[in-house]
């Protein structure tokens, strides 16, 4: 998202005359087989993901489209991010007679990063109605590609099993460092991320930034462009789901 002309000076924004170094300017980025050999990243193989990431990249498909499948594609992840959560016995009744049944242990968070998570939220909430969505406003300054916070809806993490932070663009990292701290922050110490395409410069900051967090994506793209852009990429997240290009 582009920050409009008359928009106040933020804490992290940089001041006239500075001479914001981009983080992929003059720095090789790392490969995309470096990035699919980190420890944690699990990268989705399901044919009908990469069948709807396709139609996703497409510039031809259009804002309501693209939204529904950025919907589509975040309940796919949720499917293959809850795999393994950890459930326990609990009895009920059915109507023929009682049994032994299991539940989820604790309740799950979900935390969208603004704007572009929230189509993933939606998505990931059509497998976990009950799931508490903590929101994150966080947005990149287009010039110093550092993410500027301008909201947060953090709720209690008492008794959550683990939250996911989701967003569909992993570039330089920036937002989704920023929001794995702002979780520890506040305690929450089971966190995984998910993301539909991530450049390999913002896995390798991720995984060092946060080493055991586990990171699952639907597709490791190939670099980042002089803008940030994760190329081939789709284009902005944001912007097209909520048809404000
Ligand atoms: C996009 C995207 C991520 C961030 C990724 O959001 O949805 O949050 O950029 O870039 P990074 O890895 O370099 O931090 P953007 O800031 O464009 O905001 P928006 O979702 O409101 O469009
Ligand atoms: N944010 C986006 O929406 N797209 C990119 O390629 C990078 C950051």
């Amino acid at each position: 998202m582009r920050p409009s002309a008359d928009e106040p000076n933020e804490p992290n924004a940089p001041t006239p005359g500075d001479d914001p170094r981009l983080p992929m300017r003059g720095v090789a980025q790392p490969t995309r087989a470096e990035a699919l050999a980190l420890p944690g990243l699990s990268v989705s193989r399901h044919p009908v993901v990469v069948s709807k990431l396709t139609a996703l990249r497409d510039e031809t498909t259009p804002p309501a489209q693209f939204y529904a499948l950025v919907r589509e594609l975040g309940a796919l992840l949720a499917y293959e991010a809850t795999a393994d959560l950890a459930t326990e016995p609990w009895r009920i009744q059915t109507p023929l007679e009682p049994m032994e049944g299991q539940r989820l242990v604790g309740g799950v968070g979900i935390a969208p990063i603004l704007r572009a998570g929230l189509g993933m939220a939606e998505g990931f909430r059509q497998a976990l109605p009950d799931a508490q969505v903590w929101h994150l406003g966080l947005r990149r300054d287009e010039r110093t590609l550092r993410p500027v916070h301008y909201y947060n809806q953090l709720a209690r993490a008492a008794n959550l099993q683990v939250c996911y932070v989701v967003d569909p663009m992993l570039a330089t990292g920036g937002s989704a460092i920023d929001a794995l701290d702002l979780l520890s922050a506040q305690g929450v110490r089971q966190v995984r991320y998910l993301a539909l395409i991530a450049a390999p410069y913002g896995l390798v900051a991720l995984r060092r930034a946060h080493p055991a967090t586990p990171i699952y994506v639907a597709a490791v793209d190939d670099h980042l462009d002089e803008r940030g852009y994760i190329c081939p990429g789709l284009g902005d997240a944001g912007d097209r789901q909520f048809n404000t290009l």
